[in-house]
């Protein structure tokens, strides 16, 4: 049975005013369900629910009504990806009906106070939670990196129960917040030789569909970066549900259940991962940034197409924050001579690509390329940056 401070007592009451008293049934009911004894503050909110592609003419209404009620936000909060690049949209050729509908609910969540950043990344645009921090964040891709590579305890939050724990300040503690739930089931031996971010995407494909919503521990990658390690983790938690792994010398923590399920990973699931998710085509869009790229994503990507411009349209897909550092440095100036996009706010999975008329579409990323399948009808090419960036059949 939950018990609640006196202040949220008065929220649920209503004696908050109505956005908090809806907030706070929204907590107290996942309380419940979950057992939770109960609520801890959070120090940051990340809510998913953005593109107008993924939440409709209905979630607009929602988002437009909760902002009209005075829905407003008490700690730092951050969206996720929007269905386009806010200043950008008319070079990705969004069309205009989609980006005004867009501009809606964007408004209605800046006028909750959130911070008009959208992106999977917070971690690398300014919100770096600290190792036993407690966050509620609903992005997987970014639950999962914010768990496992800097120890902070966030559950997988859907985007009503993100933006109610940001209205309120606090959200019930349970699941990833206890220690208890915090031990790996599965130990992962992995024996490939894993390079490029896209093998550690493609490991993360392949252990996600095994282990489901099971904590995997790795042993044999401790040489990590931290760009694989945002791959491994989006791949797992799309494939699977993956919150929360381990990495042997590489994650701030590392606790393995007494009698763990044991895996090898080798050069022979890598080779047939990497197969399966690539149709051989030569794709009509190239997307890079699934999570949002990083500074040295981008930096790379940029010597790639100043030394040959690839004969595709191709997009990298970053934050508002690290796109800034990008145009400092010059990368946006050469990515665009050669061709490309470095768009901020968006990505090729949210952002209504169909529409716009692509059908084959290419990303170094497995997360990517599930959703370009089966949410966006793309047949997706999967590979290395380079790769895909000059394929030719
Ligand atoms: Fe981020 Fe979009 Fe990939 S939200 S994790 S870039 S599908």
């Amino acid at each position: 049975m939950i018990e609640l401070t006196e202040k949220e007592e008065k929220m649920l009451s209503g004696e908050k005013g109505d956005a908090k008293r809806e907030a706070m049934e929204i907590l107290v009911a996942l309380a419940k369900i979950y057992n939770a004894e109960k609520m801890i503050p959070v120090k940051s909110v990340q809510v998913s629910g953005v593109s107008y592609k993924t939440i409709g003419e209905a979630g607009l209404i929602y988002v437009k009504k909760l902002a009209e009620h005075g829905a407003r936000v008490v700690v730092p909060t951050f969206l996720n990806p929007a269905g386009m690049d806010c200043l950008q949209w008319q070079k990705m050729g969004v069309p205009k009906n989609f980006a005004d509908r867009q501009m809606k609910i964007i408004r209605s969540y800046s006028k909750m106070g959130i911070e008009l950043s959208c992106t999977c990344t917070p971690y690398l645009a300014g919100v770096r939670p600290k190792k036993g921090e407690h966050i509620a964040w609903a992005e997987s891709s970014a639950v999962v990196f914010a768990n496992s590579v800097l120890g902070a305890r966030t559950n997988r939050e859907g985007g009503p129960s993100a933006l109610a724990a940001a209205i309120c300040g606090v959200t019930p503690n349970y699941g990833l917040h206890l220690d208890e739930n915090r031990i790996a089931e599965v130990l992962v031996d992995v024996k490939a030789k894993l390079k490029s971010i896209n093998d550690y995407s493609a490991m993360g494909y392949y252990i996600g569909k095994l282990v489901g919503q099971k904590h995997p521990a790795f042993k044999g990658i401790p040489g990590a970066t931290e760009d694989q390690l945002k791959s491994l983790g989006a791949a797992m938690a799309a494939s699977g549900a993956v919150a929360l792994f381990y990495a042997k010398g590489r994650t701030p923590e590392w606790k393995v259940s007494d009698s763990p399920e044991k895996i090898s990973f080798t050069e022979k699931e890598l080779k047939e991962t990497k197969e399966e998710l690539d149709s051989e085509e030569k794709p009509e869009l190239v997307t890079i940034g699934c999570p949002h790229a990083s500074l040295k994503e981008i930096a790379k990507v940029t010597k790639l197409v100043s030394r040959k411009k690839p004969d595709v349209h191709f997009w990298v897909c970053t934050s508002r924050k690290v796109r800034k550092k990008a145009v400092e440095k010059g990368y946006v100036k050469k990515i665009e001579k050669a061709g490309g996009l470095v768009l901020a706010d968006t990505c090729m999975v949210v952002s209504p690509i169909w529409e716009m008329g692509f059908r084959v579409s290419a990303a170094n990323s497995a997360k990517a390329a599930k959703y370009l399948r089966n949410l966006c009808h793309q047949r997706v090419c999967f590979g290395t940056t380079k790769d895909i960036l000059y394929r030719r059949k």
